[in-house]
């Protein structure tokens, strides 16, 4: 499948509800060469008007974290677990993300990222472990078939509690380290 097949797929889908009430499909943005992919939760208000992942309040947040530790536009692309606004921005139900699981697994098979970083619970449940606890296990690294996989705070999470900030700035080093190590192995 070439990414034109990916996004017409996703543009038609109407595998759950949450297809009724989208402005936009909010499939990823960003270099669909990258070594780093972020995976968030799912589009909120902005993102859904917009049809872009993470250019509200939480998005700008993660642009400012990441431009400070010098990683670059051409260094990640972004995408959500779901694809399509859940009302009221609730968290994405059980069957809404398996309906939209695939979609992801289909840009990670694309894109072929080195790194994989979960933005939050949500992401780091559906891609690391049903039983993933954010506040203990963020910032622990895992490797799986020689990718990196690392879950840190929800930007949004951070600008409703700021004693996040510290850690989650920690996260965001460290996935640049990551970054300068996995480029002198290859
Ligand atoms: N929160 C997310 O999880 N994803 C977005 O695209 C925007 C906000």
């Amino acid at each position: 499948m070439n990414w034109e097949e990916f996004e017409n797929e996703c543009i038609n889908c109407r595998k759950c509800p949450l297809c009724e009430g989208r402005t936009n499909v909010v499939i990823g943005r960003g270099s669909k060469n990258a070594d780093i992919m972020f995976v968030g939760e799912g589009p909120g208000e902005q993102e859904d008007l917009k049809g872009i992942p993470f250019v509200g309040p939480a998005g700008q947040l993660l642009n400012k974290m990441l431009i400070a530790a010098g990683i670059e536009e051409s260094d990640y692309y972004i995408a959500n677990v779901v694809k399509c606004r859940p009302p009221h921005n609730r968290d994405p139900l059980d069957e809404e993300q398996s309906a939209c699981i695939n979609y992801l697994r289909k840009q990670f098979l694309l894109i072929r990222p080195k790194i994989i970083i979960c933005l939050g619970r949500i992401a780091a449940k559906a891609i690391i472990n049903p039983e993933f606890k954010i506040t203990k296990e963020r910032g622990l690294w895992i490797e799986r078939k020689n990718t990196y996989i690392m879950a840190t705070f929800h930007p949004a999470a951070v600008l409703r509690d700021m004693s996040k900030k510290k850690p989650a700035w920690e996260d965001i080093k460290a996935i640049k380290n990551k970054l300068i190590e996995i480029r002198e192995v290859n």
